[in-house]
């Protein structure tokens, strides 16, 4: 996820396009650049790091000329944050420049077509190769900037919201979106152009939001020209007035970034599989995976390191992968790892999972397992990130910046990249059920609907919330693929309310926790139909005996439960091992609520940081 600002006026671009570039730093941060104008040059300035960064260099470089610029704040998927590969990106001509929040996933061939007519790339981007592809269209078909975007854009395959400028044609910037967002703000004489409307709220409140498959020609003479990518059809835009303010935008409209985060596991996960999950084909392209398929086929033993909710991904993933790929996993602390002086052989696959890919104790359990020889494998979301550098190969999730403390959609696409792994590697091993591959190919697709169905309960979710904010105990239950999900709702309920929770095994009640038990102890139950479904329904007649309170995590249309729960929450029904991904979202929205109610600083709960970079 990146921000993109830009600007066509009477006014100076560059402080405009800083600022909304700062307004827009919460949804990348890794590297920084501004495209500038001024009826004769245009000028890149672009640096790895900060808008402040990039500031200090356009300081230092003297260019702020230009009343049209564009500028973005990056968050890496292709390419290591460095200045290289931050944006905006010329063409081969330098006539053009490009800014891009988004993933072209079939950018490969086209780089080979256009290396093929003689075309270099400066930097690892698939921005640098649609820039070249629109420029290839434009020298070739010879039509306007306008149509050479529109017939690019309908040779890719991915996600994008562009804003592309021709030094020859000063007076307009081109503008599309498909899969991310786009704003245009509409002020007297001038025009903006941004991922939300914080970088123009303070200047318009008149805003056109782009729906997915447009494009918009940007021209103080025109105006903004609204038309489809698809066939050039014109579109009449829709001028709204922005009626939010600033710190609304930049969360969304949701009132903590916790929450936004929360509702944007859908398009993470989607993110997260795009380009990767070609279920039709039934083929899962990892490259990471692909070019080291032999060590895990080969692998004696997976190892997997990680702390907090990283760790509880782990756990599922060793349900997983010793499912489908039939390797022995162990999960580890890497904090216990570290120092007990562990077994590590040559053959054993190490993975680190982290979603700052900073944590330290996760870092120091990666050198260790190196320097034992083991194969070291990151699953990280910040591109570039230490433990990203620091691994010999990996696969990212595409979760785009999570801001709040507790993590959320870290957790739902490290759950969705550790399958598609262990897919990936059953398929090769022949230790899968082609059927039952393909099948969970195909449902893996349906996942993120029924996230979206599962956030439909929130105002469920809060009734519960308020009927248990005051307790000073809670339980978590769950058993098999679901037993990390309630370690990871109690952890969950913990750090943002500071209520008491444990998460057990449900069939460890029997073994003390069941002392606990009594009417003022509510127990959350993940009680899906897949696994061990009867079991669960005992342990809750014991926990009902005792009079203790449930809420039950139940499949949609469960009845059994609901006559013996307190409370259910509805999920709908989905392949066993991708329950997760499911269950876990009732216990976000839970704890959040509680947390919410009871005044508490969601999005930097005390004593925690988002990144433990210490000891
Ligand atoms: C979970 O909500 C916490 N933010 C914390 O447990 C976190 O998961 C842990 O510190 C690991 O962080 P990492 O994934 O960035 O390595």
């Amino acid at each position: 996820m990146c921000g993109i600002v830009g600007y066509i006026g009477l006014k100076d671009a560059y402080p405009i396009v800083i600022k909304g570039l700062k307004r827009l730093e919460y949804r990348g941060y890794d590297s920084a650049g501004i495209a500038l104008f001024d009826g004769n040059n245009l000028e890149v300035t672009k640096t790895k790091g900060k808008v402040a960064d990039l500031e200090r260099v356009a300081l230092e470089k003297n260019s702020k000329k230009g009343s049209i610029g564009i500028g973005h704040t990056r968050w890496a998927t292709h390419g290591v944050p460095n200045d290289v590969n931050s944006h905006p990106h010329y063409s081969n001509s330098e006539n053009l420049v490009i800014i891009h929040n988004g993933i072209i996933e079939n950018y490969e061939p086209l780089k080979k077509e256009l290396v093929a007519r003689g075309y270099e790339f400066k930097s690892d981007t698939d921005t640098e190769v649609l820039i070249n592809l629109i420029e290839d269209v434009q020298i070739n078909e010879k039509v306007s900037l306008e149509k050479s975007v529109q017939i690019a854009l309908n040779q890719t395959i991915g996600a994008y919201a562009i804003a592309v400028f021709d030094k020859r044609q000063e007076d307009e910037l081109i503008v599309a979106r498909l899969g991310s967002p786009l704003a245009i703000g509409v002020g007297e004489n001038e025009f903006f152009i941004a991922s939300d409307a914080s970088p123009f709220i303070e200047y318009t409140s008149d805003a056109i939001y782009l729906e997915d498959g447009e494009m918009a020609k940007i021209s103080l003479n025109e105006g903004v020209v609204v038309s489809k990518i698809k066939d050039g059809v014109a579109v009449d835009p829709y001028i709204q007035k922005l009626k939010i303010n600033l710190e609304q935008i930049e969360k969304g409209g949701f009132d903590h970034f916790m929450l936004k985060e929360i509702y944007e596991q859908p398009h993470a996960i989607t993110d997260t599989y795009r380009g990767r999950l070609l279920a039709n084909e039934g083929v899962i392209k990892m490259a990471g995976i692909d070019d080291n398929i032999d060590k895990f086929l080969n692998a004696k033993r997976i190892i997997i390191v990680a702390c907090g909710t990283s760790w509880h991904a782990g756990l599922v993933a060793e349900y997983i992968f010793e499912e489908f790929s039939r390797i022995p996993v162990e999960v580890e602390y890497a904090s216990e790892f570290r120092y007990r002086n562990p077994i590590i052989n040559k053959d054993d696959i190490l993975i680190a999972i982290s979603q700052s890919g900073e944590t330290a104790d996760t870092m120091a359990a990666i050198k260790l397992a190196k320097q034992r020889g083991a194969f070291v494998f990151g699953v990280c979301n910040v591109v570039g990130s230490s433990i990203s550098r620091e691994s010999h190969a990996g696969a990212y999730t595409h979760a785009g910046p999570e801001i709040g403390v507790a993590s959320t959609k870290a957790f739902t696409t490290q759950i969705t990249v550790l399958a598609l792994m262990a897919l990936r590697i059953a398929k090769q091993k022949g230790s899968i059920a082609n059927s039952q591959y393909h099948y969970l190919l195909h449902e893996m697709e349906q996942i993120p609907s029924k996230v979206e169905k599962v956030l439909e309960q929130n105002d469920t979710i809060e009734k519960v919330a308020e009927a248990y904010k005051d307790s000073d105990n809670c339980l978590y239950l769950g058993r098999g693929f679901n037993f990390p999900v309630a370690l990871e709702g109690a952890l969950k309920l913990k750090e943002i309310s500071y209520i008491h929770a444990e998460g057990y095994p449900a069939a460890e009640m029997k073994h003390g926790p069941i002392a606990l038990i009594d009417e003022q102890m509510p127990v959350v139950v993940i009680a899906t139909k897949k696994g061990h479904y009867e079991k669960v329904v005992s342990n809750i007649q014991e926990i009902k005996s005792r009079k203790g309170k449930v809420i039950g995590v139940v499949t949609e249309g469960d009845i059994t439960v609901k006559e013996l729960a307190d409370h259910v929450i509805e999920v709908p029904e989905t392949l066993e091992p991708f329950t997760p991904l499911l269950t876990t979202i009732p216990l976000q929205l839970l704890s959040y609520h509680i947390a919410v109610k009871l005044g508490k600083n969601v999005d930097q709960p005390r004593n925690l940081a988002k990144s433990v970079t210490v000891e």
